[in-house]
C-alpha cells in the first residue's frame, strides 16, 4: 500500500489523535450506542472517508445509507453554500420561501402512483413517520396502526412503537403508543411460519388476515398498515412481490391507508428512485428522509391532493424543510437522475454477483440478498440451520475497518453493505478484495 492509495491505513488504529478524541468523547458525550469500531472521521470525499490520524477508508456504508451522492460533492457543497449566503432559515410554519417550494414540485410527481401529490417536510425519518401516523389517524378517523415486525421506523416514541427489529432498541421505554399491532414481514430467508418461499402463498399474512383482525384488530379500526418495501435494519430482506400484491388487497378491501417508510430504501439506492417501483407498489403515504439531501437533515412525507390535508395549525415543525437541506435535496435529485440512478442498478448488480462469487467460497455465507446498493450479506453459524453468525459478524466488521474498509451491520448477523450511489465497479472489487481476505482470515 503507498499514500496514493485507498484504503491506506498507517497508523494502528485508532490512531493516537482519534485515541485523544475518543477519551474526551466519553466524558462529554452522551453513551447511548456502542459502536462496532472506532473510526473519527476527520473529512470525507467521494467514496473516501480521512480519520484524525490521516488514514484512508473505502466507504461502502454512506453515514447509514445516507450520503447518496458521495460525500461532499462539489454540486451539493456548491448549492448548500450558495443558499447559506442567501438564506439560512425562514419557518416554514408562518412564511414561505422559493427552496421549499421548488422541492415540493421536484418530489411530488416522482411518487409512485397517478394522483396528484404533496409534500409535507420535516427533519428526520422518525419525524416523518410521526407525520405520516398523524394523517393517517387524522384523515381515516381510525385509531389502530399495523407495522411489521423486524421493521424499524425510528426512536421517537410514535415512530418506536412501530419498530420492532431488536429488543435494544425499545426496552425501558414502554409503555408504547396503544393500539399499534405487529404482523409478520416476508423475510424470506428465515420464514417466521416455516414456508418455503418457491412455493408459499404468503401465508406469512394470515397473522393478520386471520389472527389480528378476528381477535384484536378488526380492519375497520385500522387505520394505516405501516411497511418498508424493503426492511433496512431488520437485515435488508427483500419481500416477494405477492406479498406486497396482497398487503394491498387486504387494505384496499377494508379503507386501511398504506405507509411506504422508504426512508432508507428510497432516493435511488435499490436502483429505482424508490424500492416500491420494483414491485408495482402504490403506497398511500410515502416517507422519505437519509438519501434525501446527501447528508443533510430532512424528511417528506408525499400523499395525494384529497389525502394530505391538515386542519389549519394542525401540524408543523420549526425547522422542517429548511431552505439549505431543500437546496442539497434539490442538487442531489439533479444528480440522481443525472445517472446516479442508473448507476446504482448497474454497480449494484455487479457487487451483489461478486458478493455471491464469495458465497460459494466461504460457507459463513448463507446469503447474498438486497437490489441495487442495498446489499446484505447474511453470515451464519450453518447454511442448513440458517443460525445467524452474531460474533462472526463482529469480527468481520471490526477486520474490515483495519483493512480499511467502512461496513455496517443489519439484521441479527448481516454485512450491511450501501455504498454512495457513485460507487465504480474498481471500488466494487477492491471492497469485495478486502471482505474475501477479512472472511479468510476469520
Ligand atoms: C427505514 C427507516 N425508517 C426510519 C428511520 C429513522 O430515521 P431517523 O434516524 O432519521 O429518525 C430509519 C433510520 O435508520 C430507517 O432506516
Amino acid at each position: 500500500m503507498n499514500e496514493s492509495q485507498v484504503p491506506w491505513i498507517h497508523t494502528p488504529l485508532p490512531g493516537p489523535k482519534a485515541q485523544a478524541l475518543l477519551e474526551r468523547e466519553k466524558t462529554w458525550v452522551s453513551q447511548n450506542y456502542v459502536k462496532d469500531y472506532q473510526l473519527v472521521a476527520d473529512k470525507a470525499e467521494g467514496m473516501v472517508v480521512t480519520d484524525m490520524d490521516g488514514n484512508r477508508f473505502l466507504d461502502f456504508a454512506a453515514g447509514i445509507a445516507v450520503c447518496a451522492t458521495g460525500h461532499c460533492h462539489p454540486k451539493v457543497v456548491e448549492a448548500i453554500q450558495s443558499q447559506a449566503e442567501r438564506l439560512i432559515h425562514f419557518c416554514n410554519i408562518p412564511f414561505y420561501y422559493p427552496k421549499l417550494v421548488e422541492l415540493a414540485e421536484r418530489l411530488a410527481p416522482l411518487a409512485p402512483g397517478d394522483s396528484k401529490k404533496r409534500v409535507y417536510f420535516g427533519n428526520s425519518g422518525a419525524e416523518g413517520i410521526e407525520s405520516a401516523l398523524k394523517l393517517a389517524r387524522l384523515r381515516t378517523g381510525r385509531q389502530k396502526i399495523v407495522a411489521c415486525f423486524g421493521g424499524f421506523h425510528g426512536r421517537t416514541v410514535g415512530a418506536l412503537s412501530l419498530t420492532a427489529s431488536k429488543s435494544a432498541q425499545r426496552m425501558g421505554y414502554a409503555p408504547f403508543l396503544p393500539e399499534v399491532h405487529h404482523t409478520h414481514f416476508a423475510t424470506c430467508y428465515r420464514c417466521p411460519v416455516g414456508c418455503d418461499p418457491e412455493s408459499c402463498e404468503v401465508e406469512c399474512l394470515e397473522l393478520l388476515e386471520k389472527t389480528l383482525f378476528n381477535t384484536i384488530a378488526p380492519p375497520e379500526e385500522i387505520a394505516a398498515i405501516v411497511v418498508e418495501p424493503i426492511q433496512g435494519e431488520g437485515g435488508y430482506a427483500v419481500p416477494k412481490r405477492e406479498f406486497l400484491d396482497r398487503l394491498t388487497e387486504i387494505a384496499r378491501e377494508h379503507g386501511i391507508l398504506l405507509i411506504a417508510d422508504e426512508i432508507q430504501s428510497g432516493f435511488g439506492r435499490t436502483g429505482k428512485m424508490f424500492a416500491s417501483e420494483h414491485f408495482g407498489f402504490e403506497p398511500d403515504i410515502l416517507v422519505l428522509a437519509k438519501g434525501i439531501a446527501s447528508g443533510m437533515p430532512i424528511s417528506a412525507v408525499v400523499a395525494s391532493d384529497e389525502l394530505m390535508q391538515w386542519r389549519s395549525g394542525g401540524h408543523g415543525s420549526t425547522f422542517g424543510g429548511n431552505p439549505v437541506s431543500c437546496a442539497a435535496a434539490l442538487a442531489t435529485l439533479d444528480l440522481l437522475e443525472g445517472g446516479l440512478v442508473e448507476n446504482a442498478a448497474r454497480v449494484g448488480d455487479y457487487l451483489k454477483g461478486k458478493l455471491k462469487e464469495l458465497a460459494e467460497k466461504h460457507e459463513c455465507i448463507g446469503q447474498v440478498r438486497g437490489l441495487g446498493l442495498m446489499i446484505a450479506v447474511d453470515l451464519v453459524k450453518d447454511r442448513k440451520t440458517r443460525e445467524p453468525a452474531v460474533e462472526l459478524r463482529k469480527k468481520v466488521l471490526r477486520a474490515a475497518f483495519e483493512k480499511g474498509l467502512v461496513l455496517l451491520g443489519c439484521g441479527a448477523s448481516c454485512l450491511r453493505v450501501a455504498p454512495p450511489l457513485i460507487i465504480t465497479e474498481q471500488d466494487a472489487d477492491i471492497g469485495v478484495a478486502i471482505l474475501d481476505g477479512v472472511l479468510t482470515d476469520a
